[in-house]
Protein backbone atom coordinates (compact mmCIF):
# COMPACT_ATOMS: atom_id res chain seq x y z
CA UNK A 1 0.00 0.00 0.00
CA UNK A 2 1.79 3.46 -0.71
CA UNK A 3 1.29 5.82 1.88
CA UNK A 4 2.76 8.86 -0.32
CA UNK A 5 0.01 11.11 -1.19
CA UNK A 6 -0.51 12.06 -4.88
CA UNK A 7 -0.39 15.57 -6.00
CA UNK A 8 -3.57 17.12 -6.93
CA UNK A 9 -5.46 14.59 -4.89
CA UNK A 10 -8.83 15.79 -3.44
CA UNK A 11 -8.60 15.24 0.26
CA UNK A 12 -11.01 12.18 1.33
CA UNK A 13 -13.22 13.08 3.83
CA UNK A 14 -12.64 12.48 7.47
CA UNK A 15 -13.55 9.72 8.97
CA UNK A 16 -16.19 9.72 11.28
CA UNK A 17 -16.25 8.73 14.93
CA UNK A 18 -18.65 7.44 17.88
CA UNK A 19 -18.93 11.14 19.46
CA UNK A 20 -17.94 9.25 23.07
CA UNK A 21 -17.11 6.02 24.14
CA UNK A 22 -20.76 5.55 25.65
CA UNK A 23 -22.01 5.91 21.95
CA UNK A 24 -19.96 2.97 20.65
CA UNK A 25 -20.30 1.20 23.98
CA UNK A 26 -24.33 0.94 23.36
CA UNK A 27 -24.11 0.58 19.66
CA UNK A 28 -21.77 -2.23 20.31
CA UNK A 29 -24.74 -3.62 22.71
CA UNK A 30 -27.25 -3.15 20.46
CA UNK A 31 -25.13 -4.97 17.72
CA UNK A 32 -24.44 -7.96 20.30
CA UNK A 33 -27.98 -8.29 21.30
CA UNK A 34 -30.16 -9.45 18.98
CA UNK A 35 -32.40 -12.13 17.73
CA UNK A 36 -29.69 -14.48 18.65
CA UNK A 37 -30.34 -13.40 22.09
CA UNK A 38 -33.71 -13.90 22.48
CA UNK A 39 -34.63 -16.69 20.75
CA UNK A 40 -31.65 -19.11 20.37
CA UNK A 41 -29.95 -18.84 23.56
CA UNK A 42 -32.75 -20.05 25.66
CA UNK A 43 -33.39 -23.00 23.81
CA UNK A 44 -29.65 -23.51 23.36
CA UNK A 45 -28.92 -23.32 27.42
CA UNK A 46 -32.34 -25.77 28.01
CA UNK A 47 -31.08 -28.00 25.12
CA UNK A 48 -27.47 -28.77 26.70
CA UNK A 49 -27.86 -29.28 30.33
CA UNK A 50 -29.92 -26.62 31.49
CA UNK A 51 -28.33 -24.68 34.54
CA UNK A 52 -25.14 -26.59 33.82
CA UNK A 53 -25.09 -25.01 30.46
CA UNK A 54 -23.94 -21.41 32.09
CA UNK A 55 -20.53 -23.08 32.89
CA UNK A 56 -19.69 -24.47 29.51
CA UNK A 57 -21.22 -20.72 28.71
CA UNK A 58 -19.48 -19.04 30.97
CA UNK A 59 -16.20 -21.28 30.03
CA UNK A 60 -16.62 -20.18 26.11
CA UNK A 61 -17.29 -16.49 26.70
CA UNK A 62 -14.00 -16.11 29.03
CA UNK A 63 -11.76 -18.30 26.92
CA UNK A 64 -12.84 -17.22 23.17
CA UNK A 65 -16.00 -14.18 23.02
CA UNK A 66 -14.07 -12.24 25.30
CA UNK A 67 -10.42 -13.05 23.68
CA UNK A 68 -12.08 -12.59 19.68
CA UNK A 69 -14.06 -9.45 20.67
CA UNK A 70 -10.91 -8.15 21.93
CA UNK A 71 -8.81 -8.89 18.58
CA UNK A 72 -11.66 -7.92 16.70
CA UNK A 73 -11.42 -4.25 18.66
CA UNK A 74 -7.24 -4.40 18.04
CA UNK A 75 -7.64 -4.87 14.38
CA UNK A 76 -10.22 -2.29 14.12
CA UNK A 77 -8.96 0.13 16.07
CA UNK A 78 -5.45 -0.12 15.31
CA UNK A 79 -5.78 0.02 11.28
CA UNK A 80 -8.71 2.40 11.68
CA UNK A 81 -10.55 0.88 8.54
CA UNK A 82 -13.23 -1.28 7.53
CA UNK A 83 -12.64 -5.03 7.61
CA UNK A 84 -10.87 -5.41 4.12
CA UNK A 85 -8.97 -2.05 4.57
CA UNK A 86 -7.77 -3.45 8.57
CA UNK A 87 -6.78 -6.62 7.22
CA UNK A 88 -5.19 -4.74 4.15
CA UNK A 89 -3.00 -2.83 6.54
CA UNK A 90 -2.43 -5.29 8.92
CA UNK A 91 -0.63 -7.46 6.16
CA UNK A 92 -1.52 -7.31 2.32
CA UNK A 93 -2.20 -10.82 2.11
CA UNK A 94 -5.17 -10.41 4.31
CA UNK A 95 -7.62 -8.61 2.69
CA UNK A 96 -9.60 -11.21 1.27
CA UNK A 97 -10.61 -12.36 5.03
CA UNK A 98 -12.02 -9.04 5.05
CA UNK A 99 -13.90 -9.49 2.31
CA UNK A 100 -15.32 -12.70 2.88
CA UNK A 101 -16.44 -11.08 6.51
CA UNK A 102 -18.58 -8.45 4.18
CA UNK A 103 -20.03 -11.20 2.20
CA UNK A 104 -20.91 -13.35 5.50
CA UNK A 105 -22.98 -9.78 6.03
CA UNK A 106 -24.26 -9.76 2.99
CA UNK A 107 -26.13 -12.95 3.28
CA UNK A 108 -26.88 -12.41 7.05
CA UNK A 109 -28.66 -8.84 6.34
CA UNK A 110 -31.01 -10.59 3.71
CA UNK A 111 -32.40 -12.50 5.97
CA UNK A 112 -32.18 -11.23 8.95
CA UNK A 113 -34.61 -8.10 7.66
CA UNK A 114 -36.91 -10.73 7.21
CA UNK A 115 -37.21 -12.05 10.78
CA UNK A 116 -37.67 -8.42 11.76
CA UNK A 117 -41.17 -7.92 8.87
CA UNK A 118 -42.43 -11.08 10.33
CA UNK A 119 -42.28 -9.45 14.00
CA UNK A 120 -43.16 -6.00 13.04
CA UNK A 121 -46.57 -7.73 12.15
CA UNK A 122 -47.04 -9.71 14.68
CA UNK A 123 -46.63 -6.54 16.62
CA UNK A 124 -49.45 -5.69 14.82
CA UNK A 125 -51.25 -8.86 14.90
CA UNK A 126 -50.98 -8.92 18.84
CA UNK A 127 -53.37 -6.68 19.52
CA UNK A 128 -56.19 -8.25 17.86
CA UNK A 129 -55.04 -11.96 18.33
CA UNK A 130 -55.15 -12.42 14.53
CA UNK A 131 -53.91 -16.36 14.27
CA UNK A 132 -57.18 -17.30 16.32
CA UNK A 133 -56.42 -21.14 18.17
CA UNK A 134 -54.14 -21.97 15.80
CA UNK A 135 -50.75 -20.53 15.62
CA UNK A 136 -48.90 -22.87 13.66
CA UNK A 137 -51.54 -22.97 10.89
CA UNK A 138 -51.91 -19.41 11.06
CA UNK A 139 -48.10 -18.84 10.38
CA UNK A 140 -46.75 -21.37 8.16
CA UNK A 141 -50.40 -20.93 5.77
CA UNK A 142 -52.27 -17.74 6.36
CA UNK A 143 -49.12 -15.86 6.85
CA UNK A 144 -46.01 -17.21 5.07
CA UNK A 145 -47.60 -19.31 2.39
CA UNK A 146 -45.51 -21.50 2.47
CA UNK A 147 -45.21 -23.76 -0.12
CA UNK A 148 -45.04 -27.78 -0.01
CA UNK A 149 -41.47 -27.84 -1.21
CA UNK A 150 -38.28 -26.15 -1.45
CA UNK A 151 -37.58 -24.72 -4.52
CA UNK A 152 -37.12 -21.14 -6.25
CA UNK A 153 -40.44 -19.71 -6.87
CA UNK A 154 -41.26 -16.33 -7.63
CA UNK A 155 -44.85 -16.36 -5.86
CA UNK A 156 -44.76 -13.31 -3.81
CA UNK A 157 -46.55 -12.97 -0.15
CA UNK A 158 -47.84 -8.96 0.40
CA UNK A 159 -47.92 -9.72 3.65
CA UNK A 160 -44.61 -10.55 4.58
CA UNK A 161 -43.34 -8.44 1.21
CA UNK A 162 -44.36 -4.53 2.25
CA UNK A 163 -43.09 -5.11 5.72
CA UNK A 164 -40.23 -6.06 4.81
CA UNK A 165 -39.60 -2.53 2.23
CA UNK A 166 -40.51 -0.71 5.07
CA UNK A 167 -38.04 -2.45 7.47
CA UNK A 168 -35.40 -1.51 4.18
CA UNK A 169 -36.61 2.04 3.98
CA UNK A 170 -36.48 2.58 7.82
CA UNK A 171 -32.81 1.13 8.13
CA UNK A 172 -31.48 2.99 4.65
CA UNK A 173 -32.29 6.28 6.41
CA UNK A 174 -30.90 4.99 9.50
CA UNK A 175 -27.66 3.96 7.37
CA UNK A 176 -27.78 7.18 5.15
CA UNK A 177 -27.50 9.03 8.03
CA UNK A 178 -23.99 8.19 9.19
CA UNK A 179 -22.44 6.97 12.35
CA UNK A 180 -23.70 10.14 14.51
CA UNK A 181 -26.81 11.02 13.57
CA UNK A 182 -27.96 7.63 12.13
CA UNK A 183 -26.54 4.58 14.22
CA UNK A 184 -25.64 6.23 17.68
CA UNK A 185 -29.49 7.84 17.36
CA UNK A 186 -30.75 5.20 16.49
CA UNK A 187 -29.13 2.43 19.11
CA UNK A 188 -29.42 5.70 22.27
CA UNK A 189 -33.32 6.02 20.95
CA UNK A 190 -34.11 1.75 20.34
CA UNK A 191 -31.48 0.20 22.57
CA UNK A 192 -32.93 1.62 26.22
CA UNK A 193 -36.40 1.42 24.33
CA UNK A 194 -35.84 -2.64 24.35
CA UNK A 195 -34.55 -2.48 27.85
CA UNK A 196 -37.48 -1.68 29.38
CA UNK A 197 -39.74 -3.31 27.06
CA UNK A 198 -38.06 -6.48 27.42
CA UNK A 199 -37.76 -6.10 31.22
CA UNK A 200 -41.93 -5.49 31.72
CA UNK A 201 -42.23 -8.68 29.51
CA UNK A 202 -40.00 -10.80 31.63
CA UNK A 203 -41.64 -9.15 35.11
CA UNK A 204 -45.33 -10.56 33.34
CA UNK A 205 -44.28 -13.78 32.63
CA UNK A 206 -42.58 -13.99 36.19
CA UNK A 207 -46.24 -13.54 37.37
CA UNK A 208 -47.94 -16.16 34.79
CA UNK A 209 -48.81 -19.19 36.41
CA UNK A 210 -46.49 -22.04 36.14
CA UNK A 211 -43.77 -19.80 35.54
CA UNK A 212 -41.70 -21.63 38.76
CA UNK A 213 -42.26 -24.75 36.41
CA UNK A 214 -40.71 -23.21 33.67
CA UNK A 215 -37.96 -21.93 35.70
CA UNK A 216 -37.04 -24.70 37.05
CA UNK A 217 -36.87 -26.91 33.50
CA UNK A 218 -34.54 -24.31 32.69
CA UNK A 219 -32.02 -23.90 35.73
CA UNK A 220 -32.32 -27.83 36.79
CA UNK A 221 -28.26 -28.39 36.38
CA UNK A 222 -28.07 -31.85 34.33
CA UNK A 223 -24.50 -32.39 35.11
CA UNK A 224 -23.65 -35.37 32.89
CA UNK A 225 -24.23 -33.07 30.21
CA UNK A 226 -20.94 -31.68 31.06
CA UNK A 227 -18.87 -34.81 30.18
CA UNK A 228 -20.55 -34.35 26.47
CA UNK A 229 -18.30 -32.46 23.61
CA UNK A 230 -21.21 -31.25 21.84
CA UNK A 231 -22.56 -29.09 25.07
CA UNK A 232 -19.26 -27.62 25.05
CA UNK A 233 -19.56 -26.74 21.26
CA UNK A 234 -22.61 -25.35 21.39
CA UNK A 235 -21.63 -22.85 24.12
CA UNK A 236 -18.63 -22.01 21.70
CA UNK A 237 -21.06 -22.09 18.82
CA UNK A 238 -23.69 -19.88 20.52
CA UNK A 239 -21.17 -16.69 21.21
CA UNK A 240 -19.59 -16.30 18.58
CA UNK A 241 -22.80 -15.13 16.54
CA UNK A 242 -24.10 -13.34 20.21
CA UNK A 243 -21.44 -11.30 20.46
CA UNK A 244 -21.07 -10.08 17.28
CA UNK A 245 -17.65 -11.28 16.54
CA UNK A 246 -15.86 -12.99 14.14
CA UNK A 247 -17.94 -11.36 10.97
CA UNK A 248 -16.42 -7.93 10.55
CA UNK A 249 -18.87 -5.68 12.86
CA UNK A 250 -16.96 -5.16 15.61
CA UNK A 251 -13.59 -4.47 13.74
CA UNK A 252 -16.36 -1.95 11.87
CA UNK A 253 -17.29 -0.48 14.56
CA UNK A 254 -14.07 0.16 16.53
CA UNK A 255 -12.74 1.65 13.54
CA UNK A 256 -15.00 4.62 14.60
CA UNK A 257 -13.41 4.60 17.79
CA UNK A 258 -11.10 7.79 18.89
CA UNK A 259 -7.84 7.15 19.31
CA UNK A 260 -7.57 6.75 22.84
CA UNK A 261 -10.17 4.73 24.00
CA UNK A 262 -10.12 1.92 26.79
CA UNK A 263 -10.80 -1.22 24.18
CA UNK A 264 -10.50 -4.20 26.64
CA UNK A 265 -12.79 -1.84 29.56
CA UNK A 266 -15.10 -1.31 27.20
CA UNK A 267 -15.19 -4.85 26.05
CA UNK A 268 -16.00 -6.44 29.10
CA UNK A 269 -19.04 -3.95 28.89
CA UNK A 270 -20.41 -5.31 25.85
CA UNK A 271 -19.96 -8.65 26.99
CA UNK A 272 -21.17 -8.60 30.16
CA UNK A 273 -24.48 -6.70 28.70
CA UNK A 274 -24.66 -9.13 26.35
CA UNK A 275 -24.76 -12.33 28.14
CA UNK A 276 -26.55 -10.37 31.33
CA UNK A 277 -29.46 -10.03 28.21
CA UNK A 278 -29.26 -13.53 27.04
CA UNK A 279 -29.99 -14.84 30.71
CA UNK A 280 -32.53 -12.42 31.30
CA UNK A 281 -34.39 -13.88 28.06
CA UNK A 282 -33.52 -17.54 29.00
CA UNK A 283 -35.90 -16.27 32.41
CA UNK A 284 -38.42 -14.43 30.28
CA UNK A 285 -39.17 -17.55 27.70
CA UNK A 286 -39.05 -20.14 30.34
CA UNK A 287 -41.54 -18.68 32.77
CA UNK A 288 -43.56 -17.85 29.76
CA UNK A 289 -43.57 -21.73 28.47
CA UNK A 290 -43.72 -23.07 32.33
CA UNK A 291 -47.18 -21.34 31.70
CA UNK A 292 -47.69 -22.50 28.21
CA UNK A 293 -46.81 -25.98 29.58
CA UNK A 294 -49.15 -25.84 32.29
CA UNK A 295 -52.85 -24.28 30.34
CA UNK A 296 -52.05 -27.34 27.86
CA UNK A 297 -51.68 -29.88 30.62
CA UNK A 298 -48.65 -30.81 29.72
CA UNK A 299 -44.61 -30.75 30.67
CA UNK A 300 -42.44 -27.61 29.87
CA UNK A 301 -40.43 -30.30 27.71
CA UNK A 302 -43.46 -30.91 25.74
CA UNK A 303 -43.56 -27.05 24.30
CA UNK A 304 -40.24 -25.92 24.54
CA UNK A 305 -39.03 -24.90 20.64
CA UNK A 306 -36.67 -22.59 19.38
CA UNK A 307 -36.57 -20.00 16.84
CA UNK A 308 -39.37 -19.35 14.02
CA UNK A 309 -41.32 -22.02 16.33
CA UNK A 310 -40.48 -20.49 20.23
CA UNK A 311 -41.43 -16.84 18.31
CA UNK A 312 -44.36 -17.15 16.06
CA UNK A 313 -45.96 -20.29 16.97
CA UNK A 314 -45.33 -21.15 21.07
CA UNK A 315 -45.18 -17.32 21.84
CA UNK A 316 -48.63 -16.57 20.14
CA UNK A 317 -50.13 -19.84 21.80
CA UNK A 318 -48.51 -18.01 25.09
CA UNK A 319 -50.19 -14.64 23.74
CA UNK A 320 -53.63 -16.14 23.61
CA UNK A 321 -54.09 -17.87 26.48
CA UNK A 322 -52.57 -15.42 29.15
CA UNK A 323 -54.11 -12.52 30.65
CA UNK A 324 -53.06 -9.18 28.97
CA UNK A 325 -51.50 -11.00 26.59
CA UNK A 326 -52.32 -8.90 24.07
CA UNK A 327 -49.92 -6.60 25.64
CA UNK A 328 -46.87 -9.74 25.88
CA UNK A 329 -47.18 -9.98 22.40
CA UNK A 330 -46.24 -6.58 21.40
CA UNK A 331 -43.52 -6.00 24.03
CA UNK A 332 -42.46 -9.63 23.11
CA UNK A 333 -42.33 -8.96 18.94
CA UNK A 334 -41.81 -5.44 19.67
CA UNK A 335 -38.77 -5.94 21.29
CA UNK A 336 -37.34 -8.42 18.58
CA UNK A 337 -38.34 -6.09 15.90
CA UNK A 338 -35.74 -3.42 18.05
CA UNK A 339 -32.97 -5.91 19.01
CA UNK A 340 -33.26 -6.77 15.24
CA UNK A 341 -32.83 -3.33 14.01
CA UNK A 342 -29.95 -2.49 15.96
CA UNK A 343 -27.95 -5.84 15.11
CA UNK A 344 -29.22 -5.53 11.10
CA UNK A 345 -27.32 -2.02 10.99
CA UNK A 346 -24.29 -3.23 12.36
CA UNK A 347 -24.53 -6.02 10.07
CA UNK A 348 -24.95 -3.41 7.42
CA UNK A 349 -22.08 -0.73 8.10
CA UNK A 350 -19.82 -3.71 7.49
CA UNK A 351 -20.49 -3.96 3.59
CA UNK A 352 -21.58 -0.20 3.58
CA UNK A 353 -17.31 0.68 5.59
CA UNK A 354 -16.03 -1.69 2.82
CA UNK A 355 -17.34 -0.11 -0.18
CA UNK A 356 -16.94 3.49 0.90
CA UNK A 357 -13.24 2.52 1.44
CA UNK A 358 -12.32 0.80 -1.24
CA UNK A 359 -14.11 3.25 -3.73
CA UNK A 360 -13.76 6.05 -2.17
CA UNK A 361 -17.53 6.86 -2.43
CA UNK A 362 -18.92 8.65 0.22
CA UNK A 363 -21.13 8.03 2.80
CA UNK A 364 -24.62 8.51 1.20
CA UNK A 365 -23.78 7.03 -2.13
CA UNK A 366 -21.88 4.18 -0.50
CA UNK A 367 -24.81 3.69 1.95
CA UNK A 368 -27.90 4.04 -1.05
CA UNK A 369 -25.87 1.32 -3.30
CA UNK A 370 -25.02 -1.23 -0.64
CA UNK A 371 -28.11 -1.01 1.67
CA UNK A 372 -30.51 -1.15 -2.23
CA UNK A 373 -28.54 -3.55 -3.23
CA UNK A 374 -29.01 -6.01 -0.51
CA UNK A 375 -32.82 -5.35 -0.02
CA UNK A 376 -33.24 -5.96 -3.48
CA UNK A 377 -31.97 -9.70 -2.89
CA UNK A 378 -33.74 -9.73 0.66
CA UNK A 379 -36.93 -8.06 -1.21
CA UNK A 380 -36.42 -10.58 -4.20
CA UNK A 381 -36.10 -13.96 -2.65
CA UNK A 382 -37.43 -14.47 0.82
CA UNK A 383 -40.98 -12.80 0.91
CA UNK A 384 -42.19 -15.77 -1.39
CA UNK A 385 -44.01 -18.93 -0.90
CA UNK A 386 -40.23 -20.53 -0.91
CA UNK A 387 -38.76 -18.35 0.87
CA UNK A 388 -38.83 -19.42 4.44
CA UNK A 389 -36.54 -22.81 3.28
CA UNK A 390 -34.24 -21.06 1.73
CA UNK A 391 -34.04 -18.72 4.86
CA UNK A 392 -33.46 -21.67 7.01
CA UNK A 393 -30.98 -22.94 4.10
CA UNK A 394 -28.95 -19.61 4.18
CA UNK A 395 -28.92 -19.34 7.99
CA UNK A 396 -27.40 -22.59 8.69
CA UNK A 397 -24.51 -22.97 5.86
CA UNK A 398 -23.68 -18.99 6.58
CA UNK A 399 -23.47 -19.83 10.16
CA UNK A 400 -21.52 -22.75 10.26
CA UNK A 401 -19.28 -22.03 6.57
CA UNK A 402 -19.34 -18.50 7.13
CA UNK A 403 -18.96 -17.20 10.38
CA UNK A 404 -17.45 -20.43 12.36
CA UNK A 405 -14.76 -21.41 9.70
CA UNK A 406 -14.44 -17.40 8.69
CA UNK A 407 -13.66 -16.79 12.33
CA UNK A 408 -11.35 -19.81 12.10
CA UNK A 409 -9.23 -18.92 9.69
CA UNK A 410 -8.87 -15.65 10.31
CA UNK A 411 -7.22 -16.54 13.72
CA UNK A 412 -5.07 -18.83 11.88
CA UNK A 413 -4.14 -16.88 9.51
CA UNK A 414 -3.60 -13.98 11.86
CA UNK A 415 -1.82 -15.79 14.97
CA UNK A 416 0.18 -18.63 13.26
CA UNK A 417 1.16 -17.60 9.88
CA UNK A 418 1.42 -13.05 10.34
CA UNK A 419 2.07 -13.95 13.99
CA UNK A 420 0.47 -10.51 14.81
CA UNK A 421 -0.63 -10.86 18.23
CA UNK A 422 2.32 -9.56 19.93
CA UNK A 423 1.91 -6.38 17.88
CA UNK A 424 -2.25 -6.26 18.66
CA UNK A 425 -1.92 -7.27 22.42
CA UNK A 426 0.88 -4.12 22.64
CA UNK A 427 -2.10 -1.71 20.80
CA UNK A 428 -4.64 -3.37 23.62
CA UNK A 429 -2.47 -2.49 26.56
CA UNK A 430 -1.43 0.98 25.30
CA UNK A 431 -5.16 2.12 25.19
CA UNK A 432 -7.11 -0.10 27.91
CA UNK A 433 -7.29 -0.36 31.14
CA UNK A 434 -7.08 -4.01 31.74
CA UNK A 435 -3.76 -5.39 30.10
CA UNK A 436 -3.27 -8.50 28.02
CA UNK A 437 -0.55 -10.50 28.62
CA UNK A 438 0.58 -14.11 27.51
CA UNK A 439 -2.48 -15.51 28.25
CA UNK A 440 -4.94 -13.41 25.74
CA UNK A 441 -2.30 -15.08 22.95
CA UNK A 442 -2.76 -18.13 24.50
CA UNK A 443 -6.58 -18.46 24.13
CA UNK A 444 -6.79 -16.83 20.66
CA UNK A 445 -3.97 -18.81 19.26
CA UNK A 446 -5.03 -22.02 20.98
CA UNK A 447 -8.29 -22.43 22.69
CA UNK A 448 -9.84 -20.41 19.92
CA UNK A 449 -8.59 -22.24 16.87
CA UNK A 450 -9.29 -25.81 19.12
CA UNK A 451 -12.64 -25.27 19.65
CA UNK A 452 -13.11 -23.54 16.19
CA UNK A 453 -11.91 -26.80 14.00
CA UNK A 454 -14.09 -29.13 16.79
CA UNK A 455 -16.90 -27.06 15.69
CA UNK A 456 -16.62 -26.90 11.45
CA UNK A 457 -15.56 -30.39 11.52
CA UNK A 458 -18.74 -31.31 13.59
CA UNK A 459 -20.48 -29.11 11.24
CA UNK A 460 -19.08 -30.69 8.18
CA UNK A 461 -19.70 -34.38 9.22
CA UNK A 462 -23.63 -33.17 9.95
CA UNK A 463 -24.25 -31.08 7.08
CA UNK A 464 -22.26 -33.59 4.32
CA UNK A 465 -23.63 -37.26 5.07
CA UNK A 466 -27.32 -36.67 4.56
CA UNK A 467 -29.17 -33.57 2.65
CA UNK A 468 -30.21 -30.43 5.20
CA UNK A 469 -33.40 -30.78 6.62
CA UNK A 470 -33.97 -33.37 4.10
CA UNK A 471 -34.28 -30.81 1.56
CA UNK A 472 -33.68 -31.63 -2.32
CA UNK A 473 -29.85 -32.22 -2.91
CA UNK A 474 -29.66 -29.25 -5.82
CA UNK A 475 -31.67 -26.54 -3.56
CA UNK A 476 -29.21 -27.55 -0.57
CA UNK A 477 -26.40 -27.81 -3.07
CA UNK A 478 -27.26 -24.18 -4.58
CA UNK A 479 -27.90 -21.92 -1.42
CA UNK A 480 -26.25 -23.79 1.27
CA UNK A 481 -22.97 -25.33 -0.15
CA UNK A 482 -23.16 -23.33 -2.90
CA UNK A 483 -23.51 -20.00 -1.24
CA UNK A 484 -20.52 -21.03 1.65
CA UNK A 485 -18.36 -21.58 -1.24
CA UNK A 486 -19.77 -18.43 -3.82
CA UNK A 487 -18.65 -16.64 -0.67
CA UNK A 488 -14.73 -17.50 -0.48
CA UNK A 489 -14.29 -17.33 -4.61
CA UNK A 490 -16.27 -13.60 -4.53
CA UNK A 491 -13.68 -12.54 -1.47
CA UNK A 492 -10.90 -13.30 -3.72
CA UNK A 493 -12.07 -11.62 -6.54
CA UNK A 494 -12.57 -8.25 -4.73
CA UNK A 495 -10.46 -8.72 -3.48
CA UNK A 496 -8.17 -8.08 -6.91
CA UNK A 497 -10.15 -4.96 -8.05
CA UNK A 498 -7.72 -2.59 -7.83
CA UNK A 499 -8.72 -0.10 -5.21
CA UNK A 500 -9.94 3.32 -6.17
CA UNK A 501 -7.45 6.14 -6.78
CA UNK A 502 -9.13 8.42 -4.31
CA UNK A 503 -9.51 5.10 -2.08
CA UNK A 504 -8.04 5.68 1.43
CA UNK A 505 -5.97 2.67 1.08
CA UNK A 506 -3.73 4.84 -1.36
CA UNK A 507 -4.30 7.97 0.86
CA UNK A 508 -4.78 8.78 4.14
CA UNK A 509 -3.01 11.37 6.04
CA UNK A 510 -5.14 11.29 9.04
CA UNK A 511 -4.05 7.22 8.88
CA UNK A 512 -0.31 8.18 8.25
CA UNK A 513 -0.51 10.40 11.57
CA UNK A 514 -1.81 7.28 13.91
CA UNK A 515 1.31 5.57 12.19
CA UNK A 516 3.72 8.12 13.55
CA UNK A 517 2.13 8.89 16.39
CA UNK A 518 2.21 5.44 17.69
CA UNK A 519 5.63 4.48 16.39
CA UNK A 520 6.81 7.62 18.25
CA UNK A 521 4.19 6.58 21.76
CA UNK A 522 5.53 2.90 21.35
CA UNK A 523 9.53 4.08 21.08
CA UNK A 524 11.46 2.97 24.10
N1 LIG B 1 -25.37 -10.69 17.48
C1 LIG B 1 -26.63 -10.58 16.84
C2 LIG B 1 -27.62 -11.55 17.37
O1 LIG B 1 -27.45 -12.11 18.42
C3 LIG B 1 -26.46 -10.68 15.35
O2 LIG B 1 -28.63 -11.77 16.76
Amino acid sequence: MSGSPSQGQAAPAKRETFSSRRLFILSAIGSAVGLGNIWRFPYIAYDNGGGAFLIPYLVALLTAGIPLLFLDYAVGHKFRGSAPLAYRRLHRAAEPLGWWQVLVCFVIAAYYAVIIAWSLMYTIFSFTEAWGDDAEGYFFGNFLAVAEAPGIGFTYVPSVFFPLLLVWVAVIVIMVAGIRKGISRANSILLPLLMVMFLLLVVQSLFLPGAAEGLNAFFTPDWAALADPSVWAAAYGHIFFSLSVGYGIMVTYSSYLKRRTDLTGSGMVVAFSNSGFEILAGIGVFAALGFMAQAAGTGVNDVVTQGIGLAFVAFPTIVSQAPFGGLMGVLFFGSLVFAGITSLISVLEVIVAAVQDKLGWGRVKASVVVSVLVAAVSLGLFPTATGLYLLDTSDAFVNSFGITLGALVTVVVLAWFLRKLPLLSAHLNRVSTIKMGRAWMVLVAGVVPLALIYMVANEFISKIGTTYEGYPEWFVGLFGWGMAGALVVLALILTAIPWSRTSKAHHDPEYDDVVKEDAQEAAP
